[in-house]
């Protein structure tokens, strides 16, 4: 790891919102006083009712309840668009621009944004659709899930958002998880010059679903689709005669406004609750603060909608600072790897975010991709997902900010609604693979990962805990407290439990070293390796399971997989294929196995329990000091394991 430093330029911090001084008075202002902090900050918002009551939150085991501007009530789409409608009617709110960069891009405005969204909560309230009910959203990268969720937001509806890349099984068990009483997906998503099926998969989905599920198909490539008569609804043809506006529901600021399934380390993706009031406030906050966002600045977060940095970072935060937000449907290498540079020149980007996996994949490319296109608007670089390799930060900082735009490297999570650590451009030296300090109001915590105590001493490392709640933080498991009590404040008392671990140098800065549970992070994305293992295991000619993470040059890690056969089943190079498609088609292309290798045995303690440990290294190649074995039940399975290992550095 790098300890070199980088201040940030007199030129930037002269025009940033939060400068150095700045930056600690309010830090210790929002730790000293956060109910006092947050009363200030929440009216960034337009409230209905203004709250008078601004946190109220217990920790205390078995009471675990988090609040804040709990009597307040809001609309969040009115917060996105209507108030912004005086000022800024006709200034661009989202930028579409196209998978095929000879598709002409659109440009939407406030005005317009607020007609389209208004016509799609109308067509879902003709759908049945009331307040509380759930809406799950699987469409491509068009503007089209932005009105989705702003219209679900509108009437009060919770919206879910199934990353259109999952398969229909995982669709259908995150429809049926959540009771929806609605699906709104397109015909087909476009994607890096191919298609994906979405209205088929949807289809496929709902033959395991309750028979009253709806659904509402946007238009998108025209493409071929059966059509089911009283369950399918045309949106392209309902927008033009539904009424271009619909009242705001008043809503509690406790009232949820998404769910959105993450994995964790059980076989079932949790559905993490995020509630309206406190999610906005902090999603809006951050995106000016850290990015800091001025009027008129054209900001593109490179995420998909259907994960949380897209709520926070392409829809919420954005639209509820009146910002322009580019949406992209396609990926950084179709038809070539300058196609996020294109972009950048082609809108005249000023702030851009992205992943560590993006930046290496286009890092292999070279210097020419970058270098083909004017990136003078870019004023500020993000990095979100993962570590970020002190190479990769380094060709961010050279070759795409030519070394005068800040980066910012965000740590935050699914639960935490909000960037947690994080530099802010114009206050905070940077160091490349750290994601530096605390934003305001958040207090980490390093904790010993045996006793579970303080680490006070400024050096530390251990397990990464927050002490005390932000308004961004997520309020429950859906349909489940207990498992919200369990995963998050159980094996370290009085604490949120991040699940990484973490180090923090000299100078009181975070550096994240990864999850220390059974989650892997592939690309940026999060996958439990028990979801794997369960897939795997329903084959019927698969006996046992093990999956584990590996490091991967570019996702960051990859995903390997130990499978022993039924007996009697002999492995074959079909069988892989067989197996591959299998976990695509119960998970989505996201969980295949990088590498799979066939077991005779797993490495078991007398007792039966798999050591992950081991597996791990042989995964990693580094099986010279496998650490204590005694415990195994059977050593010689170890040897094989080793003799055939796929992954040879
Ligand atoms: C996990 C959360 C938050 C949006 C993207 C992923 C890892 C995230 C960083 C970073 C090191 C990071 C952590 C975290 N992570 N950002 N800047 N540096 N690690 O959301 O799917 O909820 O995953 O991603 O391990 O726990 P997510």
């Amino acid at each position: 790891m790098s300890d070199k430093t980088y201040p940030p330029s007199a030129e930037f911090t002269a025009t940033a919102h939060i400068d150095a001084a700045k930056y600690r008075e309010l830090y210790a202002a929002s730790i000293a006083d956060p109910a006092a902090f947050w009363g200030e900050h929440g009216k960034r918002l337009d409230w209905i009712k203004p709250y008078t009551k601004v946190k109220n939150v217990s920790y205390a085991p078995g009471n675990i309840s988090i609040n804040w501007f709990e009597d307040g009530t809001l609309n969040a789409a009115a917060n996105c668009i209507d108030r912004h409608l005086a000022t800024r009617g006709d200034q661009t709110a989202i930028i579409f621009e196209p998978d095929d960069p000879a598709e002409e891009a659109q440009h939407i405005t406030y005005t317009q944004l607020h007609k389209r969204v208004c016509r799609m909560a109308n067509i879902l309230e003709d759908m049945g659709v009331r307040k509380g009910d759930r809406v799950v959203i699987y469409l491509p990268m068009i503007p089209e899930a932005a009105y989705a969720m702003l219209a679900c937001a509108r009437i009060g509806a919770i919206h879910s958002i199934v990353f259109a890349g999952f398969s229909p099984d995982a669709l259908g068990a995150r429809i049926n998880g959540c009771d929806a009483k609605v699906v709104i997906t397109a015909d087909e998503a476009p994607r890096g010059g191919r298609k994906t099926a979405l209205k088929s998969n949807t289809d496929t989905a709902l033959l395991h679903c309750k028979d009253t599920v709806k659904c509402l198909v946007v238009k998108r490539t025209g493409g071929q689709t059966t059509w089911i008569a009283d369950r399918d609804y045309d949106y392209n043809e309902l927008a033009l005669e539904a009424d271009e506006y619909c009242a705001p529901a008043e809503m509690g600021a406790e009232d949820p406004l998404f769910i959105l399934y993450t994995s964790g380390s059980t076989g079932q993706p949790k559905g993490v609750v995020h509630t309206t009031g406190g999610y906005l406030a902090y999603a809006a906050m951050t995106h000016e603060y850290v990015f800091d966002y001025h009027q008129g600045d054209i900001f593109w977060c490179t995420a998909d909608v259907g994960w949380v940095t897209g709520h926070s970072y392409i829809v919420y935060g954005p639209l509820a600072n009146g910002a322009t937000t580019l949406m992209f449907e396609g990926v950084p290498t179709w038809p070539d790897a300058g196609r996020f540079w294109a972009i950048c020149e082609k809108h005249r980007v000023n702030q851009f975010y992205t992943a560590p996996t993006a930046i290496r994949a286009l890092m292999a490319h070279g210097n020419a991709p970058v270098e083909k296109y004017d990136l003078g608007t870019l004023k500020l670089l993000g990095t979100v997902g993962e570590p970020i390799n002190p190479e990769a930060w380094n060709w961010y900082n050279d070759v795409v900010g030519k070394g005068k735009c800040p980066i910012v490297d965000t740590w935050w999570q699914t639960e935490t609604g909000g960037h947690l650590l994080t530099p802010l451009p114009g206050a905070t030296p940077t160091k490349p693979g750290s994601a530096t300090t605390p934003f305001f109001g958040v207090q980490p915590v390093v904790l010993d990962p045996h006793t579970g105590a303080e680490i006070t001493s400024t050096e530390a490392e251990g397990v990464l805990c927050l002490k005390d709640s932000w308004p961004g933080q997520m309020r429950t498991v859906w349909g489940d407290h207990e498992r919200f009590e369990k995963t998050y404040f159980s094996d370290y008392k009085g604490y949120y439990f991040s699940g990484d671990g973490c180090r923090r140098d000299a100078d009181g800065y975070y550096w994240i070293t990864g999850r220390v549970d059974d989650v892997i992070n592939v690309s940026g994305h999060r996958m439990g390796t028990a979801e794997v293992e369960s897939a795997l295991v329903a084959h019927a000619k698969v006996a046992e399971a093990a999956v584990v993470g590996y490091p991967h040059p570019i996702k960051g890690q990859g995903i390997y997989a130990y499978v022993t056969l039924m007996n009697g089943i002999d492995p074959s190079d079909e069988l892989r294929k067989e197996l591959e498609t299998w976990v695509r088609t119960e998970i989505g292309p996201i969980a295949k196995p990088d590498l799979l290798q066939w077991a005779p045995g797993l490495p078991k303690t007398r007792s039966g329990k798999i050591m992950r440990r081991i597996l791990r290294k042989i995964a990693e190649d580094d099986f010279a000091a496998l650490g204590d074995t005694s415990t195994l039940a059977d050593p010689a399975v170890v040897d094989d394991l080793i003799e055939n290992r796929m992954n040879r550095g």
